[in-house]
């Protein structure tokens, strides 16, 4: 068996969520009028204190419809440049929206309110016009991170101080909440668009609903209709996130916990690098640069021994905790690794110096 630490969108609904998902009651979501798909966004928005919700196929579409809503053709986002956004959502902002990317180049996901600040353009007729700021609660791609609640406020402060939308990449914001302890709707205060994925931590076959105030969703609605992402009988998926609220919320706090024990487990090992920031949820990444092989040569060495680990850059790892992966999967990864390194390290040390 494969322990698949590849992502936490790998896992498979429970018996207990399929069987939530089979006796969901049903209508029609295009006209507004699923019942269980009404129940979840009411739920969601309540989490996370906003107006009111929107079901969503996926997160990459609540990414896109908050930016397709905030902003106008020729505008300008900035995001971290590790950012889900600029990455992997095929420039959708630019390729449906008309919409530049400033990336800013960041520590560990977490950008500086001065750079931040220093990234918005003056306004001129020559200029693109800085609309909106997303921050991604937790990063993924680059290790975890947990923004704290006083630097996302600093950033959405001075976001609505000049003129610009402020968005929350809540992706994994659940696993930041079990992290700290801060309710999600600190966290989403104040902020224009917010939303959560149903389909990683929470392990739900698909979904993520998308919340801000009754005046946002209406537009949001508009887009995700244009874009093909109405549904009909969506009552089937709203009851797996449903359940999964009820019984998976605790579950992230074992995924969380579960890195921390990897982390401290390999962290000493010779030729991996962490970031000091390393470890603060259910992602951890790290570079194989010190053993002197590629990410993907490491990737499939630990593949050849029952550990799916991800490369995600030439000589960066990221390593990703869920529901199902148990104790006793983390305790064969660490093992793996472990030796994998320990043998890496001993044939170079008999080869001598180069
Ligand atoms: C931070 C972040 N944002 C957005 C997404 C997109 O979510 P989805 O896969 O539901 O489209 C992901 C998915 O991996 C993610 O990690």
């Amino acid at each position: 068996m494969i322990i698949d630490l590849f992502s936490d969108t790998q896992t498979r609904p429970t018996p207990g969520m399929r069987e939530a998902m089979a006796r969901a009651e049903v209508g029609d979501e295009q006209s507004n009028s699923d019942p269980t798909t009404l129940a979840l966004c009411a739920r969601v928005a309540e989490l996370l204190g906003q107006e009111a919700g929107l079901f969503m196929p996926s997160g990459t579409m609540c990414n896109l419809v908050s930016i397709l809503v905030h902003t106008r053709p020729g505008d300008e986002i900035i995001v971290d440049d590790q950012s889900h956004i600029y990455n992997t959502e095929a420039a959708g902002a630019a390729a449906i929206g008309g919409v530049s990317v400033a990336p800013l180049r960041t520590p560990a996901g977490i950008f500086a309110p001065e750079a931040f600040e220093a990234a918005i353009r003056a306004p001129a007729r020559t200029a693109p016009r800085s609309s909106l700021v997303s921050v991604e609660q937790t990063t993924s791609f680059s290790g975890g991170t947990v923004w704290s609640l006083d630097a996302m406020r600093r950033i959405r402060d001075i976001a609505h101080e000049r003129g610009l939308m402020a968005h929350i990449d809540g992706a994994r914001l659940l696993n930041a909440v079990v992290a700290t302890g801060i309710p999600a709707a600190d966290y989403a205060r104040g902020f224009d668009s917010v939303w959560l994925d149903l389909s990683k931590g929470l392990g739900c076959p698909v979904g993520a609903v998308l919340c801000g105030t009754e005046g946002f969703i209406a537009e949001a609605w508009r887009w995700k209709y244009r874009l093909g992402g109405a549904m009909r009988q969506s009552g089937v998926l709203a009851a797996a996130g449903l359940y999964a609220l009820d019984h998976h919320v605790a579950e992230l706090a074992r995924d969380n916990a579960h890195i921390r024990l990897l982390h401290g487990a390999i962290a000493d090992l010779p030729g991996l690098i962490f970031d000091p920031s390393a470890g603060q949820s259910n992602i951890l990444c790290f570079s194989v640069r010190g053993l002197g092989l590629t990410a993907s040569a490491f990737a499939e060495a630990c593949l050849a021994q029952g550990v799916r680990v991800r490369a995600i850059g030439a000589h960066q790892i990221r390593i990703t905790t869920h529901l199902d992966v148990d104790r006793a999967g983390i305790d064969h990864a660490t093992t793996v690794i472990r030796s994998m390194v320990q043998e890496i390290e001993a044939r170079a040390s008999r080869a001598g110096p180069h």
